[in-house]
């Protein structure tokens, strides 16, 4: 308010010392120059004052949960919520907690998970599951969460192991593309980009049963679940004072040039759908292409498809710079091919990020993304998927170890 206050007085006595340049001839290029110098000025200020002005919390909030201990199964079951959706977020977008689930999943009657399963009736579904003959005579790229670990047998259990060890059941049809449902997409979520803690883990779960009427599991069966899954030294502690590990998933947050490029990235979720090659905690997304735009960009433009979209006007990009900063801002301008979208041709990438980044916090993270190219990723041992139509980076060999099976060769777009 007083910012708009400010920029508004400046512009006003710019057009006052104008005015006055026009009265009193002798100093009229003096005052009128002065004037326009207090004109920019208020222009400037007012700029900045349009900017974005939300902030979020350094901390990274969403999610910020406290011990368990002494609380009743509703005050469990709302933390969960928030972990799965955070804080209230502006009308119409979709709301992501620090579980970053809602970037997959759908959860309420109706809605297509065109990602993920559609998490409605999964507490009632979770027994069903484990009694299914794919989940009995398994034949996925990980057998058991750990060695020894077993396999789950109540519904509990199966809901811990989806969590702890997404690949050791993959739901059909929503495996990573190519690799015929063998390998799951989704994130283990105890450890990063998520990180949630057992405790956080044992309030999602809470609210997972509580919300469709049933009565949860204890506390500490479902600790036990997650006890069974994950090891010991692989277990992430809620902080000494009961508070859960800070994480930096912070989509409220504005992006500005002066944050730098791994902020942005952890801070916007990028990691959940894309591998970007150098980027330690984002190796495993396989929602969206890998992050080689050094070689991607450059090839989509002038591909027939990208010459489409600018015919028909939805996109704009003449070079590769402007390609990344139209794919970060304006997801749905143009689709990559080999990739699923919405009903109605848009993006699955969240389409808020022209809100979240200023236009230059945008341009670093794309000159950023344009220094990464396929031997980047040779490097740091990321590969292609094999709907990424260009053909895998690695060799069909290393790939088929990788998924265990032979790769889809059809480019199949993933799940129908
Ligand atoms: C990157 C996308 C992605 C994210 C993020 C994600 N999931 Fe998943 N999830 C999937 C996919 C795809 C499947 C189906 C394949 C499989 O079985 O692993 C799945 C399966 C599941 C299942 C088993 C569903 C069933 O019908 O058997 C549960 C439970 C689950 N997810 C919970 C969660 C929760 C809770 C979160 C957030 C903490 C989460 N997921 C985050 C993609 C994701
Ligand atoms: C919910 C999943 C999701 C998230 C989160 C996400 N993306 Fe994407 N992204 C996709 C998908 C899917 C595509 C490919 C389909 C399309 O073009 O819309 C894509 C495409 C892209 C492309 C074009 C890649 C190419 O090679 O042509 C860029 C660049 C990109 N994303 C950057 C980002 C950045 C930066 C972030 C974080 C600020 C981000 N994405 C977050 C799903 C996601």
């Amino acid at each position: 308010m007083t910012q708009g206050f400010l920029a508004l007085s400046i512009l006003f006595g710019a057009v006052f010392v104008m005015f006055l340049g026009f009265q009193f001839i002798r100093v009229r290029m003096i005052l009128v120059s002065a004037g326009f110098f207090i004109l920019l000025t208020g222009a400037f200020a007012s700029y900045a004052n349009w900017l974005p002005q939300i902030r979020g919390e350094d901390d990274g909030k969403p999610g910020g949960v406290e011990g368990l201990k002494g609380k009743t199964v509703e005050e469990i079951a709302e933390m969960g919520k928030e972990i799965i959706f955070g804080k209230n977020r502006g009308i119409g977008e979709r709301s992501i907690g620090k579980g970053q689930c809602p970037l997959c999943h759908t959860f309420n009657a109706g809605d297509i998970g065109d990602r993920a399963p559609n998490l409605i009736g999964i507490a009632k579904r979770a027994l069903e599951r484990v009694k299914d003959p794919r989940y009995l005579k398994p034949d996925f790229v990980q057998l058991e969460s750990f060695a020894g670990s077993g396999r789950a047998t109540t519904a509990t259990e199966y809901i811990a192991e989806s969590h702890a060890c997404p690949s050791c059941f993959v739901v059909e049809g929503f495996g990573v593309p190519g690799t015929k449902d063998k390998e799951s997409p989704m994130m283990v979520v105890h450890k990063p980009p998520i990180g949630l803690t057992i405790n956080e883990l044992i309030a999602v779960d809470t609210w997972l049963f509580f919300r469709e009427g049933f009565d949860p599991p204890s506390v500490a069966e479902i600790q036990a679940a997650y006890e069974k899954f994950i090891p010991p030294p692989e277990r992430p502690k809620d902080g000494a004072d009961g508070v859960a590990v800070k994480t930096r998933f912070n989509p409220d947050q504005i992006a500005h040039d002066s944050d730098s490029t791994l902020d942005m990235i952890e801070r916007m979720g990028c990691a959940g759908c894309h591998r970007i090659p150098t980027v330690d905690f984002a190796k495993i997304g396989v929602v969206g292409p890998l992050l080689i735009e050094g070689e991607n960009a450059a090839r989509r433009i002038v591909s027939p498809e990208y010459q489409e979209a600018i015919q028909k006007g939805t996109a704009h990009a003449r070079n590769p710079r402007e390609y990344v900063i139209e794919s970060i801002m304006n997801p749905s301008s143009f689709i990559v091919p080999g990739f699923p979208a919405q009903k109605g041709g848009k993006s699955l990438m969240p389409d808020h990020f022209s809100k979240r980044f200023t236009y230059s916090a945008a341009e670093k993270l794309a000159d950023f993304l344009l220094s990464l190219d396929k031997e980047t990723a040779i490097q740091q041992g990321v590969d292609r998927l094999p709907n990424e139509k260009e053909g895998t980076l690695f060799p069909e060999k290393e790939m088929k170890d990788r998924v265990s099976g032979t790769p889809d060769k059809s480019g199949s777009p993933g799940p129908a």
